[in-house]
C-alpha cells in the first residue's frame, strides 16, 4: 500500500487542481483583481489561521496531532503584519468573515477541540500548501501589487524560520507516514482533507462573487 503521505496527496490532487484554477486563485494572479481583493482574501486567511493556531497550544501534547504542531509554521503574527500594511493599524475594526470563511474556521476549531486526527487534515491542507504553491502566489502578488519582495503584505508566505522548505516538507511527509491512526482513521483524515479543500474553494467562490471580474 502507498504511504499515507502519498495517499493523502493523490486523494486531494483533483481538488488541488480545482482550487488552483478557481478564478480567485488564478486571477489575482492574472492581474485583473485589485489589491482590495487581495486584502479581503488576507482577512479571510486570518480567521482560518486563528482557528488553526488557537487550538495548537493544547494540541501540542496530543499524541496524534502533537508532532505536527511546529511553531515555525505559525502564520498569525505574519498575517497581522500584512493586515497592518494593507488596512492600516486599525485593521481589526474592519475585519469580517464571509459566511464561507466562518464555516471553514468553525470546522477547523471543531476538529482542534474534538478530533485531533481531523485537525491534521486541516493542518496539512494549509501549511503544506503555503510552503509549496504559496511561494508562487507570493511571487505573483509581489509583481502584481508591488509589495517589497518578502516584505509587508506578503509576510504570510514567508517562513522566516524554515531555511529549507524542501527538507521541511520531506520531514512533514515522514510525520504523515508515522501518524498514529489505523487504516479506517486514515481514510477519515483523507475525507477531512477533501473537505478542507472544498472549504477553501467555498471561500474563493464567495470572494469571486464579491469581486466580480470585469471582462
Ligand atoms: C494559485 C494557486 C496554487 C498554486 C499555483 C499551487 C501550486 C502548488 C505546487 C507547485 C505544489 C507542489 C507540488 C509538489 O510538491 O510537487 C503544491 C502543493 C500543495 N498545495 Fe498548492 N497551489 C495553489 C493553491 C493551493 C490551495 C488553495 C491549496 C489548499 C488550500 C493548496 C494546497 C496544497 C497542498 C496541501 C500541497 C502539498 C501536496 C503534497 O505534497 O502532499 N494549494 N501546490
Amino acid at each position: 500500500m502507498d504511504s499515507f503521505s502519498a495517499l493523502i496527496r493523490t486523494a486531494s490532487h483533483e481538488q488541488h487542481v480545482e482550487a488552483e484554477t478557481s478564478t480567485f486563485m488564478s486571477d489575482p494572479l492574472g492581474g485583473r483583481l485589485d489589491v482590495e481583493a487581495y486584502a479581503r482574501y488576507t482577512e479571510q486567511l486570518w480567521f482560518v489561521y486563528e482557528a488553526l493556531e488557537a487550538g495548537a497550544e493544547r494540541l501540542a501534547s496530543d499524541p496524534v496531532a502533537g508532532p505536527f504542531v511546529r511553531p515555525e509554521l505559525f502564520r498569525l503574527a505574519a498575517l497581522e503584519r500584512d493586515l497592518t500594511h494593507l488596512r492600516g493599524p486599525e485593521w481589526r475594526a474592519g475585519l469580517s468573515a464571509l459566511p464561507a470563511t466562518r464555516a471553514y474556521a468553525d470546522r477547523v476549531a471543531e476538529c482542534a477541540r474534538a478530533w485531533p486526527a481531523g485537525y491534521i487534515a486541516h493542518h496539512y491542507t494549509r501549511y503544506l500548501g503555503d510552503l509549496s504553491g504559496g511561494q508562487i502566489i507570493r511571487d505573483r502578488a509581489e509583481k502584481t501589487w508591488g509589495f517589497t519582495r518578502k516584505g509587508d503584505g506578503v509576510r504570510f508566505y514567508v517562513f522566516e524560520e524554515i531555511a529549507n522548505p524542501a527538507a521541511f516538507k520531506r520531514s512533514y511527509r515522514e510525520l504523515l507516514d508515522e501518524v498514529r491512526a489505523d487504516d479506517l482513521e486514515k481514510q477519515r483524515i483523507v475525507a477531512e482533507c477533501k473537505r478542507a479543500f472544498a472549504l477553501n474553494t467555498g471561500v474563493f467562490r464567495a470572494l469571486g462573487e464579491e469581486f466580480p471580474l470585469s471582462a
